[in-house]
């Protein structure tokens, strides 16, 4: 057996194989209640029925003004906890451990839930300048964080992932580009990682020992250094497990020339050598190939293999890497990415429909 599909310990839990589905939101599927419809519950237990060893359910808004889109799935309220119990309970019957992308926009909440807050006011994308965020403010969202993750222990998922990346709101707190701050939740490493590890604690204290909170932290912000000495601050307030992407850049690094992956693999891979065991550290960005995922984790570069655009493609792609199956290969097209819609006219998925009758087709 290849190594892939040996067991991993995340926090006390014991994950079959090293194979996560990584967030991908699926902004139309359900409207501005964020309530899981049964379209979520099918997409992620055909991962899990494939044999994906970790689910990671996509960007999941703490509290409605920080959403990226009218439509984002939700966990602000109570009345969300019933729909997201059937993802959790639909994964957990094939043998998946199953968490919860808890997140919020900040500078990127979509003008029609809430206004472009954060850390400072500063110019962000599209020119837009940005309010900054009273401390009254950031206690309170930080207090819905934890709500959050109490609400998603209570729909039974094994446990939450912080979406730390990719320029939201946590990610502006760390970027020393665009927090400004003068107070404590601004200025050095310490000061900038504090929002996210007051969530951590807050969050163990109320959820547990059992409960997984993993970071989904940046690689490089701007510097590899800098990035490890964040993660360095998550993992002295409690989380189990990173798994590493990009953050808002630009990155100051100089990448080795020749990488058989991408960068971001390789921001990943650094992390590890970084943690050196402390926590299992996982990579995530175009893992296409079933052999790229073998190499990644026979070569211990990485604890576990993210997987997003792979696994859009074919919910079987965990089988095809586990067992040598057949599958439909992600074209890497980028149709998916960033579109209002996404994943929308995935044409493997496409490909897929016409052959596969348990398809879920994103193209309607
Ligand atoms: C359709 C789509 C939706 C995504 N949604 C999220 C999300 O909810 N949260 C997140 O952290 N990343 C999100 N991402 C980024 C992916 O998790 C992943 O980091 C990226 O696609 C690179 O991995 P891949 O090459 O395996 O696709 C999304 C990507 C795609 C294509």
């Amino acid at each position: 057996m290849r190594k892939i599909n040996t067991p991993i310990q995340i926090g006390t839990k014991t994950v079959k194989n090293r194979i996560t589905f990584a967030p991908t939101v699926k902004f139309d599927w359900t409207d501005s209640s964020g309530m899981p419809t049964e379209r979520f519950v099918r997409h992620y237990e055909d991962r899990a029925k494939a044999g994906t060893g970790l689910i990671c359910v996509e960007a999941t808004c703490v509290i409605p003004d920080g959403r990226l889109a009218p439509s984002q799935l939700g966990l602000w309220e109570d009345a969300q906890i019933e729909g997201h119990a059937k993802i959790a309970e639909a994964c957990h019957k094939h043998g998946a451990v199953v968490i919860v992308q808890i997140h919020h926009g900040g500078y990127n909440t979509h003008p029609a839930c809430g206004p472009s807050k954060g850390p400072s006011a500063v110019e962000w994308r599209e020119h837009k300048i940005t309010q900054e965020m009273t401390k009254e403010e950031i206690i309170k969202i930080r207090d819905q964080f934890i709500e959050a993750a109490i609400r998603a222990q209570k729909a039974g998922y094994d446990g939450v992932q912080l979406h730390a990346c990719h320029s939201y709101l946590i990610n502006q707190f760390v970027c020393p580009r665009v927090n400004l701050r003068t107070d404590e939740y601004g200025g050095n490493t310490k000061n900038r990682a504090r929002f996210a590890c007051e969530i951590i604690r807050g969050i163990r204290q109320a959820c547990g020992r059992d409960f997984i909170i993993s970071a989904r932290t940046v690689g490089a912000e701007p510097t590899v250094e800098e990035a490890w000495a964040i993660a360095d601050e998550y993992i002295e307030a409690g989380v189990d497990y990173l798994q590493v992407s990009s953050g808002i850049g630009p990155e100051e690094i100089n990448y080795p020339e020749g990488l058989p992956y991408s960068h971001i693999v390789w921001y990943g891979t650094k992390m590890r050598e970084h943690v050196n065991g402390r926590v299992p550290v996982s990579v995530v960005h175009n893992i296409l190939e079933p052999e790229m995922a073998h190499y990644l984790i026979e070569n211990n570069l990485a604890d576990t293999i993210d997987s997003a655009r792979a696994l859009l493609a074919d919910p079987n792609w965990a089988r095809a890497v586990l067992e040598g199956t057949g599958f439909v290969k992600c074209r890497s097209c980028k149709i998916c990415f960033w579109s209002p819609f996404m994943p929308h006219k995935c044409p493997a998925v496409a490909e897929r429909f016409n052959t596969d009758p348990d398809c879920v087709d994103y193209n309607k």
